[in-house]
């Protein structure tokens, strides 16, 4: 049976943990430049209608040293921007593939294609969600901690996709996980009515609200890619969420600051603080390919040809 890794809550808790165990493994294992198999034989996908920098390369890079084969697809060189149907675009792509990872807008579109694909698909961002950046991030904290037990992470900003799953990554773990948002711009409503651990989230508007006592401060775009009309409201709205020296001048010693990047330097973040003492913004980029290594190996080793 496939598996697909659509949203955070496709993983249980205890596959979460196997996941970051592997992803150890395959860090070290880079370093000494060894390349696996896992993958060996297997051809994925990579079917994106908007730009990336990180998430393509990092799975490029990571399929390859798993000794499998990555086909980039951009999205307006297939049929499916001549209107052909997910639905006969999933079946074809599952004739020739191994396994799809798709960046596009519409989760809803996301899932009709996983519902019709007999390859496992990947989600590597929606307008929703961004699960592979979130399980890498929390792989990051993990890393840096020890442990992710008795933290509170604060996310500032716009209540995007990679908020929604920061928001499920962390009911998933059991982790304290407080947002400050502007009242217009909050988390998705059905992503908050879900989570189990209701008592773990605190919502604010008050973006000075959970800064004392947080271990890790998050921040992300203020225009997320499709947001660009709303560009200059967005940027007025949002300009109290910035998160620099001023805010967070009662901000704990060893705070980490995170922020999936790309960053817009002096909107939602200002240099001081993404290149300051506590940002680890780059060692969270790089994990990016040591997680994927691992959630790759996860979903494909249960496939056997
Ligand atoms: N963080 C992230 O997903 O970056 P890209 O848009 O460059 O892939
Ligand atoms: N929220 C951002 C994340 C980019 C990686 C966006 O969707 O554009």
């Amino acid at each position: 049976m496939k598996r697909d890794f659509l949203k955070i809550y496709d993983f249980k808790k205890q596959e979460v943990y196997k996941i970051f165990d592997t992803t150890k493994y395959f860090k070290s294992l880079r370093k000494e430049k060894k390349i696996t198999d896992n993958l060996k034989n297997l051809s994925i996908g990579l079917l994106f209608s908007k730009p990336s920098t990180r998430t393509r390369i990092s799975f490029e890079v990571a399929i390859y040293e798993l000794g499998g084969n990555p086909v980039y697809l951009p999205f307006q060189t297939t049929q499916i921007s001549r209107g052909e149907s997910i639905k006969d675009t999933a079946k074809v792509i599952s004739r020739y593939l191994d396994g799809i990872i798709i960046r596009t807008y519409s989760q809803g579109e996301l899932e009709e294609f996983a519902k019709y694909s007999e390859i496992p698909v990947i989600n590597a961002l929606t307008d929703l969600y961004h699960p592979v950046q979130i399980l890498c991030d929390l792989f990051t904290i993990y890393e840096k901690k020890g442990s992710l037990n008795n933290l509170k992470i604060t996310y500032i900003g716009d209540g995007n996709n990679v908020c929604n799953s920061l928001i499920e990554g962390c009911d998933l773990l059991g982790i304290e996980i407080r947002i400050s948002c502007p009242e217009e711009y909050m988390p998705d409503r059905k992503v908050i009515e879900n989570i189990k651990n209701k008592n773990l989230l605190k919502i604010s508007s008050n973006p000075e609200e959970f800064i004392e006592d947080a271990d890790v401060i998050y921040t992300d775009t203020w225009v997320s890619m499709g947001d660009e009309k709303e560009t200059e409201r967005r940027i007025k709205i949002f300009k109290k969420y910035q998160v620099n020296k001023d805010l967070l001048k009662n901000a704990k010693k060893d705070f980490l600051f995170m922020h999936c990047l790309p960053a817009h330097r002096g909107q939602e973040v200002t240099d001081e603080i993404i290149d300051g003492p506590n940002s680890i913004v780059f060692d969270q980029a790089e994990n990016r390919l040591h997680c994927q290594k691992s959630i790759l190996a996860f979903l494909f080793s249960s496939i056997s040809y």
